[in-house]
């Protein structure tokens, strides 16, 4: 860190040369694509995109921008995500503020995402619940990509609704997607065409073990599934049949090793054509049921 502030007489702080020190910085600490994090936090700290870093390598920082970018990479070296400082997720191509208090959505709910939009019909007026909503980047997805969908998504989290109120904004479909706070079901009135969520299903002796990175920034609530992270999965499940019209789909996250004990609360809560898929690594993630009646 000293050489950064202090040799401004022999170092020019250019793009270039702040990329390549950050770089360096980075590996240091064991982050993985050191070179990456260091583009989105610079090109975040002087408010343009990565693509203009390439563009223009030469330009020098400002002092301000160096003093901003010296204690945000101090920060992320320090083990906080990236996203908590850049405060912004790019989801399914849209774009959706983030912070403090809340998940950080992952690549795995945007083919959770996908497949929901492959399940329903386009062309006719649905009704979709997103329970556990986090940021809203389901909720609001479905809302941006299926004109004709309707959302209800609730969260337990305050922060959670207030974000995802916020994102419903930010990409304009808040006469679409209502947004409240409720424990799971409990304050959710009517019958649903789908039903989605990525509920917290890392089983409790993972917890421990989990990167300091996660298990120390993102809330415990949002993760914690409990014993063999099967216990808020079971709530979930125990509170379909009353929400889902007949027909409807229901559509799940999950972790590896889990389709099988998921497939067997769906079956005995009535549940059919119940599938297990995969992710892009080839883990077990997604379950799709229907509701018969
Ligand atoms: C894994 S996160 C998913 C967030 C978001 N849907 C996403 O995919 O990025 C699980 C979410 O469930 C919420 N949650 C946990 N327990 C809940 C409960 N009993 N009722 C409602 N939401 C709950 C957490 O606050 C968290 O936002």
């Amino acid at each position: 860190m000293g050489q950064m502030g202090g040799s401004a007489l022999t170092v020019n702080w250019t793009v270039r040369e702040i990329l390549k020190w950050t770089r360096g910085y980075f590996k240091g600490a064991g982050i993985s694509q050191p070179r990456l994090e260091a583009e989105i936090l610079l090109a975040h700290v002087m408010n343009v995109d990565r693509l203009h870093l390439y563009l223009s390598p030469d330009t020098p920082l400002t002092p301000d921008e160096r003093a901003r970018f010296r204690e945000i990479i101090k920060k992320r070296r320090s083990g906080v995500p990236r996203q908590y400082l850049t405060g912004e997720v790019q989801f399914y191509g849209l774009r959706f503020r983030i912070r403090d208090d809340v998940f950080i959505p992952r690549p795995e709910t945007e083919e959770l995402l996908e497949r929901a939009l492959g399940l329903v019909p386009r062309d006719r007026d649905l009704a979709c619940l997103d329970l556990g909503t986090g940021s809203g980047v389901i909720a609001v997805s479905l809302a941006k990509y299926l004109p004709r969908v309707k959302v209800t998504a609730v969260d337990l989290s305050t922060e959670a609704v207030e974000l995802a109120q916020e994102n419903a904004e930010l990409n304009e479909v808040v006469d679409r997607v209502d947004v409240m706070r409720s424990n799971w079901f409990e304050r959710v009135v009517g019958k649903f065409d789908l039903v989605i969520s990525n509920p917290p299903y890392i089983p409790e002796e993972e917890m421990e073990n989990l990167p300091e990175e996660v298990r120390g920034h993102e809330p415990r609530r949002a993760l914690a599934g409990g014993k063999e992270g099967m216990e808020e999965i079971a709530k979930l499940v125990a509170g379909l049949e009353e929400h889902m019209y007949a027909e409807a789909t229901a559509l799940f996250e999950i972790g590896d090793g889990q389709g099988k004990m998921v497939t067997e609360e769906m079956k005995s809560a009535g549940l059919i054509d119940i599938r297990v898929e995969r992710d892009f690594a080839e883990q077990e993630r997604y379950v799709i049921a229907r509701c018969p009646l």
